[in-house]
């Protein structure tokens, strides 16, 4: 008979028909009744095995963790718990498992140990709901900008420039680290390189994004990115994924416009096809939350706080008013900022971050017209001559989703941002090109997909929502 999936089983009211299921042994119980699980879903198919009808030789390999494949009829159970169960005509081992040895108990077992794991993570209920729902919202993502025109541009993962101007790039070389080849300075010689030049891994597609938008008009990017930033948090990745809009004709505003919309979009998306996973992760959470002391209970459960954001506009409000808010707050009755925001012009610290979204406006605020000193060389100045049209997302419990702005689109004063902060404008002459052939306005932002299945998820480590997480020293699968 036909293999069938273990959701789809679950998800029909029939009974009384044949089907051939192959999965994973999650618990065997009473030498009678297996937990199987697909990965099609967390709810287990209960299979229902006769030991009298049984080869001793397979009945004794059925163990938690062993791979089988069972066919028989789909009847309707007797136990509490399913409406259906899986009465065995026969089984078979495809591979067995010493439940002795295997790594995943059938009880709850720490995240911590589960990132010691990592390789083994997704065959629990977890994991599988975290990384289904990742898989969700990257087609939601897809979904959202295909329904609406845009173009899905491949930017370059090995790449000559520094998109950020940040300095944070990974190099990708072939010579010999040990006696690399030198040029008359005794610098290494990357003409001698694979490329020809010095090459790394990208940090950002906007700036090729950008080109496709002065062709196609809106463009996306969704991709990995990758930032050799030490910033051991539970916030930052090595590697990431990133989410890259580039529209053209938009300013700033009608980038907030779409970035709002996208957030929202995304979510409802999962909140209408992935409930199940959701309400797992929900209770989950509620778990956790019990364990902490009364005060520092989030109000909101996950399902809550999703709704949340779907039913509030985010706060709209400049860099140089949030300042003031700042200026003028206490986070904690009489303790200060560890960072004390006193003058106009400071970087934002995550602490003010979420001070912003979590005491003072409690919802997400886009921060706009950033001082133009503390934002990349891109962005477009505005007549003050001290801000830029920069927009930054604040997500409760997450600090920055999103990054963005609305592009410089004049070639001199571009040229001139360029050379201030000594960035190669000979090198970056096909971005110039832009500016010299058809320039118009435009815009674009950068979502962190692993920031927002954090938020989605309601997980709290970024370690626990990539399968294969890169951090300062952990890189092992
Ligand atoms: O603010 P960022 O650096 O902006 C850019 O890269 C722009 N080129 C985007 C654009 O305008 N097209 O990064 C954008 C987002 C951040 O808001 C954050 O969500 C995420 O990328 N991000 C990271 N996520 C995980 N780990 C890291 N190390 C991250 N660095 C940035
Ligand atoms: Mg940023």
């Amino acid at each position: 008979s036909q293999r069938v999936k273990i959701k789809q089983i679950l998800l029909s009211d029939s009974v009384n028909y044949e089907v051939t299921v192959k999965g994973w042994v999650r618990t065997f119980r009473n030498n009678q009744f297996i937990a199987l699980n697909d990965g099609s879903t967390n709810n287990n198919l209960q299979v229902v095995v006769n030991e009298a009808d049984t080869d001793p030789a397979v009945f004794r390999r059925i163990t938690r963790g062993a791979a089988i494949s069972v066919t028989g009829q789909i009847v309707p159970s007797l136990g509490a718990g399913q409406k259906v169960e899986l009465k065995t005509a026969t089984l078979e081992i495809l591979g067995d498992c010493d439940a002795e040895v295997f790594p995943i108990q059938p009880k709850k077992q720490s995240l911590e140990f589960m990132r010691e794991i990592a390789h083994l993570r997704f065959r629990t209920n977890t994991f599988g709901a975290v990384f289904r729902l990742r898989h969700a919202l990257a087609f939601a993502v897809h979904k959202f900008f295909n329904d609406k025109g845009f173009v899905y541009l491949h930017t370059p993962i090995i790449t000559a420039s520094d998109a950020e101007g940040a300095g944070e790039m990974f190099r990708v070389s072939t010579l010999d680290p040990k006696n690399p080849p030198l040029n008359e300075n005794g610098d290494i010689d990357y003409k001698e390189d694979f490329f020809g030049r010095a090459t790394n891994l990208t940090v950002s597609g906007q700036l090729e994004g950008e080109l496709g938008a002065m062709a196609f008009g809106d463009i996306y990017t969704f991709g990995p990115t990758f930032r050799a930033e030490n910033s051991n948090t539970a916030r930052h990745l090595a590697e990431f994924w990133m989410i890259e809009p580039e529209m053209a004709f938009y300013e700033l505003k009608d980038n907030m416009d779409l970035a709002e919309e996208f957030i929202k979009y995304v979510i409802r998306y999962t909140l209408d096809n992935n409930r199940e996973d959701l309400d797992f992760l929900a209770q989950r959470l509620a778990e956790e939350e019990k364990q902490k002391p009364q005060a520092e209970r989030s109000p909101m459960g996950l399902i809550e706080k999703l709704e949340f954001v779907l039913n509030n506009e985010f706060t709209r409000i400049t860099y140089t008013e949030a300042i003031e808010i700042l200026k003028n707050s206490k986070p904690n009755k009489n303790k200060k900022f560890q960072f004390p925001v006193d003058e106009w012009g400071t970087d934002l610290q995550s602490e003010h971050e979420r001070y912003l979204v979590e005491k003072h406006f409690q919802k997400p605020v886009i921060l706009t017209d950033y001082p133009a000193a503390i934002k990349s060389f891109y962005m477009k100045q505005n007549d003050d001559g001290k801000t830029v049209r920069a927009m930054d997302i604040l997500f409760p419990g997450i600090g920055e989703i999103v990054g963005g702005s609305q592009r410089e689109e004049n070639y001199d004063k571009l040229v001139r941002r360029m050379n201030e902060l000594k960035i190669p404008v000979e090198e970056l002459y096909w971005y110039l090109d832009t500016r010299r052939f058809g320039t118009a306005p435009h815009a674009g932002f950068g979502l962190g997909f692993e920031r927002l299945v954090l938020f989605v998820t309601g997980m709290t480590n970024i370690r626990d929502v990539i399968p294969f997480p890169r951090t300062p020293k952990n890189a092992e699968f």
